[in-house]
C-alpha cells in the first residue's frame, strides 16, 4: 500500500523530516520505504491518496490507568494521597463487576483512538479478570498495548488488598498474551506493595518481562517511602533491589529523582514517563524534561487518566511544553524544551518502548495519522511545521481525519 501526503516526522528529537506530497510504502504493517514518486517505482501498489494533509506517527502513551476512565475530571483539588482514597480506590474496586468493567473499557480505548493513540500502557486494577477483558478489548480494537493487573498487598482499603502469593500468581498468569498485546509486571507504587511482593515480581521481571510502577510524583508519597524503608538510600533503591529496574521499566513521573536515581535510571535503560498534566492537576510538582532529555535518558509520555484529565497526548505535549517553560521561569539555570523535542516524546520517544515505532523509518510499524486540510492553512500559505503546530495546539480530535496501526485504518472522521 501506498500513502500520499505531507509526511513529517521527528526520527532524533532536534529536527523534523518533512517530505512535501511524498509517498509512504507499507509492506506487511511496516514502513519499507518513504520518498517521491514511489508510486511510479511501485505502479501496481493501491495509492491512498491524502495529497496536502499532514501524515504524522501517531502518538503513543506510556501510562494511563483504564480503570479511572470514569473518574475523568473528578476530585483534582486534591493531592496524591488523598485523591487515592477519596476517589481513586473506589472506583477501581468497581473493576470487580465485568459488566460494569467492558462499559468504562470501551469508551476509554474508542476516546483513546479518537485522540490519535495507538499505542499505549494501560494500568488495570487488581481484578484478574477484568484486566483479561481489558487486554481481550485492546485485541478488538486493534491497538498495540500493555497491559498490568496491579499489584498491592499493604496499605490499601481491605477491599483491594491481595494475598502477596495470589497477586503474583494472577500477575504471572496474564504475562503472556498476544505479539500487540502483552501482559505488564504492575506494583502499584512502594507503599502498596510489601518487599516480598516486589521480589516474587523481580523475580519475573529478570526473565525479561516489562514493569511498570510510579515513582517520586509527590513529596508525603516519598517521605511515606522513607519512613516504610529507612534502609534504602532513595525510592529507586527500594525497586532496584527488588530487581524491578531495567530497559524494559516504566517509571512513571519522576517528578523530584535525585540526580543519583537519574544516574541509574540511565545505567539500566528504563523509560520515563512523563505526566505533566497530572502532575498539575494533583499539585504534584514541576519535572525538568530537558534534564532527562540532554541526559539521553529514555522518555515519552503519559496522560496518567484519571489524574490527567485528558486521553489526547497532542494536549500533554502541549502542558509539557508549557509546563517546561514555567520550571525555566522558576529556575532561569534550567532549560525548556522545544516543539521537536515535545513531538519526539509523543511519537518516536515513547515509541521505542513498543519497539521500531514512532518514526517512519525502514522497518519501523506502519502507525499514523492523517490530519484535515485546514483551509486557513492554505490561505496562509503556513510552512508545514507551522500547519504542525496549529494542529498540536489548537487543533482537536475533529481535525484527526484518518488513525491507522500497523498498516489497518482504526477509525475514520466524517
Ligand atoms: N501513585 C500510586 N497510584 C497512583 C495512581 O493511581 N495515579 C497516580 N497519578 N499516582 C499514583
Ligand atoms: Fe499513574
Amino acid at each position: 500500500m501506498l500513502i500520499k501526503g505531507n509526511i513529517i516526522h521527528t526520527m532524533t528529537k532536534d529536527a523534523f523530516e518533512i517530505l512535501r506530497n511524498g509517498y509512504i510504502y507499507i509492506k506487511n504493517e511496516r514502513i519499507e520505504e518513504i520518498g517521491k514518486d514511489l508510486n511510479e517505482k511501485y505502479p501496481d501498489e493501491k495509492v491512498e491518496d491524502y495529497t496536502n494533509q499532514l501524515i504524522i506517527p501517531s502518538f503513543t502513551d506510556l501510562h494511563f490507568h483504564a480503570v479511572q476512565y470514569g473518574n475523568l475530571g473528578i476530585g483534582l483539588d486534591e493531592q496524591l494521597l488523598d485523591w487515592l482514597n477519596h476517589y481513586t480506590f473506589k472506583e477501581e474496586r468497581k473493576f470487580e463487576d465485568l459488566d460494569y468493567a467492558e462499559v468504562v473499557f470501551r469508551a476509554a480505548l474508542e476516546h483513546v483512538i479518537q485522540s490519535g493513540t495507538t499505542r499505549i500502557v494501560f494500568f488495570s486494577s487488581i481484578h484478574e479478570k477484568a484486566t483479561k477483558l481489558l487486554m481481550d478489548l485492546c485485541e478488538a480494537y486493534h491497538i498495540t498495548a500493555f497491559v498490568g493487573k496491579v499489584n498491592m498487598d499493604r496499605n490499601a482499603p481491605e477491599y483491594l488488598l491481595e494475598e502477596t502469593e495470589s497477586s503474583y500468581q494472577g500477575t504471572l498468569r496474564l504475562l503472556e498474551h498476544s505479539e500487540h498485546v502483552k501482559g505488564i509486571i504492575t506494583p502499584r507504587f512502594v507503599p502498596s506493595c510489601t518487599i516480598n511482593l516486589m521480589e516474587k515480581l523481580g523475580s519475573l521481571a529478570s526473565l525479561g518481562y516489562p514493569v511498570q510502577t510510579h515513582i517520586s510524583e509527590n513529596l508525603n508519597e516519598i517521605d511515606w517511602v522513607k519512613s516504610l524503608h529507612p534502609e534504602y538510600e532513595d525510592y529507586l533503591s527500594v525497586y532496584d533491589a527488588c530487581q524491578l529496574i531495567g530497559p524494559k521499566t516504566i517509571l512513571a513521573h519522576c517528578v523530584y529523582c535525585t540526580d543519583q536515581e537519574i544516574k541509574r535510571i540511565k545505567e539500566t535503560g528504563a523509560f520515563v514517563a512523563h505526566c505533566p498534566t497530572a502532575n498539575l492537576n494533583l499539585t504534584s510538582g514541576i519535572m525538568d524534561v530537558k534534564k532527562y532529555l540532554d541526559e539521553g535518558i529514555q522518555i515519552g509520555f503519559g496522560t496518567d487518566v484519571g489524574a490527567g484529565q485528558t486521553p489526547s497526548i497532542r494536549q500533554v505535549m502541549v502542558h509539557a511544553i508549557q509546563v517546561s517553560k514555567v520550571n525555566q521561569m522558576k529556575y532561569p539555570e534550567r532549560k525548556r524544551i522545544s516543539f521537536s523535542e515535545a513531538f519526539y516524546m509523543a511519537t518516536k520517544g515513547g515509541g521505542q518502548y513498543f519497539g521500531k515505532s514512532g518514526s517512519f523509518e525502514k522497518g519501523y510499524s506502519a502507525d499514523f495519522l492523517v490530519i484535515k486540510k485546514d483551509p486557513l492553512c492554505e490561505i496562509r500559505k503556513m510552512t508545514l511545521i507551522e500547519e504542525l503546530q496549529r494542529f498540536i495546539y489548537a487543533g482537536d480530535n475533529q481535525k484527526i481525519d484518518k488513525v491507522y496501526n500497523r498498516g489497518r485504518l482504526l477509525h475514520s472522521n466524517h
